[in-house]
């Protein structure tokens, strides 16, 4: 496994890598890596010549006031699960390295970063495909893999890879969860025993969202406010939002008629958890 820090090193291995006919599955993270990274990494390690991973808190996606600081690392303990993993190529780069003093150059995806994570993260979308876009360049995958739980950043994703022409196919493997149906995330690690127990409620919100649209129910108003009293019933789970809506656009529905995406976001204290389900057509 080679451990490589410099954006220059690492781009000159992945050219020799592609020159040499191997193709690249990239997997890119902000580490302190679980479950939910390590499926991607399997899949990836499966489907190409070269597994490759980056481990990079990103601080232009964090907002101020945002846990840039206190977000979870643990390189070494990373480290090990890439190692067991089958990594061959860890991308570690030092935040001056990717942002130099001079540096002025940002991605913008417009409209589909409105509103969900956009709404209460303003330039989180901005930070997030700046880096991605970074990172396809320094590390040309011919697949890059993201969780479904971050799913509007895989829309925008998805749509920085068609609009800007990167050469490379993106997939989307489904989240990966606890026992208790909580979301696997870095951040779980910053829940105490108390949130802890309560925050599986944002995944029964939207089971219980997907029953209601089972049952017939297509007023998004009403399943709505079925999932606000499941999450509100618990004074440590705070709403940022709760949506219904179209799983391309992204634009929320009044009326379930097609293939819908649920998603919720909920604050614990000073911890903000996310979640989404795919719900077929009724
Ligand atoms: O999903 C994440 O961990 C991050 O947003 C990503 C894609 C690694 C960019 O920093």
């Amino acid at each position: 496994m080679e451990i490589v820090h410099d954006p220059s090193a690492v781009q000159h291995l992945c050219e020799a890598i592609r020159k040499g006919g191997r193709t690249i599955g990239l997997v890119p993270t902000m580490g302190f890596l679980h479950e939910g990274h390590l499926s991607l990494m399997r899949r990836a390690r499966a489907e190409n010549d070269v597994l490759a991973v980056s481990i990079f808190v990103n601080p232009t996606q964090f907002g101020q006031g945002e846990d840039f600081d206190s977000y979870p690392r643990d390189l070494a303990g990373d480290l090990v699960r890439l190692e067991g993993v089958g990594a061959d190529v860890v991308f570690a780069p030092r935040a001056e390295s990717i942002y130099p003093k001079r540096y002025r150059t940002f991605v913008e995806v417009a409209e589909i970063t409105e509103w969900l994570c956009g709404a209460s993260r303003p330039g989180h979308f901005r930070g997030v495909a700046t880096v991605v876009a970074k990172l396809f360049n320094l590390m040309k995958p011919h697949r890059a893999y993201f969780g479904q739980k971050d799913y509007q950043q895989t829309v925008v994703v998805r749509r920085l890879v068609a609009d800007l022409n990167f050469d490379l196919t993106i997939v989307v493997l489904p989240t990966v969860r606890e026992p208790d149906g909580l979301a696997m995330s870095s951040r779980n690690a910053r829940l105490t025993p108390d949130q802890r127990r309560v925050a599986p409620v944002l995944y029964r919100s939207l089971r219980r969202s997907e029953e209601q649209i089972k049952g017939g129910e297509r007023n998004a108003t009403i399943i709505l406010e079925g999932m606000r009293e499941m999450i509100e019933a618990d004074p440590l789970a705070q709403i940022d939002y709760l949506a219904l809506c179209d799983p391309d656009t992204l634009k929320a529905v009044d009326r379930i008629e097609g293939p819908t995406l649920a998603a919720v976001a909920v604050r614990f204290g000073h911890t903000r958890l996310i979640d989404n389900i795919l719900i077929a057509a009724p």
